[in-house]
């Protein structure tokens, strides 16, 4: 055997690495909380040595379906008859019947031709954005400026040429658009909810921004499908607009409750990616039984429509508790509630502090995820949140937000929000 210290360079390298980002106060601490099937805000938190029952709030199990009963028979019975692995890629014997209902229930659900189910939303984002984008020659992609990592990765992936547009910013859109002649190709990237900042996209103008350039339209519904909408489909869907827009990105994970994600498009897109994506063609399909999950899932959100009531009644409830209290938030009017705090360290110590004193968890927001300057805790109420928990959580955020009051009233001024989503 050769001795192996010239290896130690390499660790030395990543070490410095590490060392910088704890001194900046962002490294990233992953709390251990065992959520409880049926009982859900409730989880265990277990920490060192010991365990204790805290309420969560900053969850993205938005309506609570991973512990719907109905949801969870379907992919025990899955797992029953098929087993738990899919056993190979789509072609090599990784597509069942869950697979193809799913992708069939995905398609209506949005109103498109077809569906195409991958492992996660990010992997969807990062393979069909580049092998879309990479299929037309001299290919312009315009990228809001807080789109989400997958959808960056994935444009920057095709290689080709790439302009950023101002957040939410159809003016700068249409400069950046000025002299491109109509006939070059061009995709417009964006995500219908933003995570981080909580606000809506204007899908409207996009539109019509896209119809005058011949742009196509990837629009990232992550955060809005299973959520608005009268087939729950996400933004498009509510605002009537679904037919305008090319491709349309959503989870299984969020709204739904599970894992996994897709494309929903017209027939010739779907087809064209489940050819040539390398990130749906070269990995294992997702678990039967998740399929079958998500589409009991899918299925029992356009049956309840009662379950996206309550969970909008609880959004506004969390609002008008906190405006009583005077914690400030960005109102940007969608069901995320993001705090501002303006610093990592503060940020991690409030959220300590919560789970500490308080036993609430809502896990600290900080860079690379938001800007530096902008960390902040993201509040999300779900309909399985009670009155009671509600007021137990905002007292124990007016608690927080009075005891770091001396240095949270630094950071009050610096507020300029920009933000990626996580
Ligand atoms: C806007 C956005 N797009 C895509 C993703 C990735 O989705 P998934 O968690 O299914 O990989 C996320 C985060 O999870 C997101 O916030």
């Amino acid at each position: 055997m050769k001795n192996h210290n010239w290896k130690s360079n390499y660790f030395s390298t990543l070490e410095t690495e590490i060392d910088k980002i704890k001194e900046e106060g962002h490294y990233r601490v992953f709390n251990n909380i065992e959520r409880k099937a049926g009982q859900f805000p409730k989880a265990t938190r277990h920490h060192n040595g010991h365990s204790e029952e805290i309420d969560v709030w900053c969850s993205n199990d938005y309506l609570g379906m991973s512990q719907n009963r109905n949801v969870i028979a379907a992919m025990q019975s899955a797992a029953e008859k098929l087993g738990a692995g899919s056993g190979g890629t789509r072609n090599i014997s990784g597509t069942t019947n869950f697979h193809i209902q799913l992708e069939k229930e995905i398609a209506q659900l949005h109103k498109k031709e077809r569906a195409l189910a991958f492992n996660s939303g990010y992997s969807a984002n990062e393979s069909a954005l580049k092998s879309i984008i990479s299929a037309f020659d001299n290919c312009l992609v315009l990228s809001d400026e807080l789109n989400h990592a997958s959808l960056i990765e994935g444009i920057r992936s095709s290689k080709k040429e790439k302009a950023i547009f101002r957040h939410n910013n159809v003016k700068h859109l249409k400069e950046i658009l000025k002299g491109v002649d109509f006939s070059r190709p061009k995709i417009i990237v964006l995500e219908s909810v933003y995570s981080m900042e909580a606000d809506f996209a204007p899908l409207e103008d996009i539109i019509e921004v896209a119809q005058e350039n011949g742009a196509l339209i990837y629009l990232d519904e992550v955060h809005a499908v299973g959520l608005y909408g009268p087939n729950a489909a996400g933004v498009a869907d509510a605002k009537g607009l679904s037919e305008y827009i090319d491709i349309i990105n959503g989870t299984l994970a969020k709204a739904f409750g599970l894992a996994g994600g897709y494309i929903a498009s017209s027939d010739t897109i779907i087809d064209f990616v489940r050819s040539f994506s390398k990130g749906f063609i070269f990995t294992t399909s997702m678990c039967p039984a998740v399929a079958a999950g998500s589409l009991e899932s899918i299925q029992q959100v356009k049956k309840n429509p009662e379950l996206r009531d309550t969970f909008f009644e609880n959004v506004e409830f969390v609002k008008k508790e906190l405006r009583k209290s005077g914690i400030p938030f960005l109102d940007s009017g969608s069901h995320i509630i993001p705090v501002l705090i303006g610093d990592s360290k503060l940020c991690k110590e409030i959220s300590d502090y919560l789970l500490n004193q308080h036993q609430v968890y809502v896990q600290p927001i900080n860079f690379p995820t938001v800007p530096k300057g902008t960390e902040r805790i993201r509040i999300t109420p779900t309909p399985c949140h009670s009155q009671e928990s509600t007021e137990k959580f905002v007292e124990a955020l007016k608690d927080a937000w009075f005891h770091f009051m001396p240095q949270l009233s630094k950071y009050e001024s610096q507020f300029n929000t920009k933000s990626k989503a996580i």
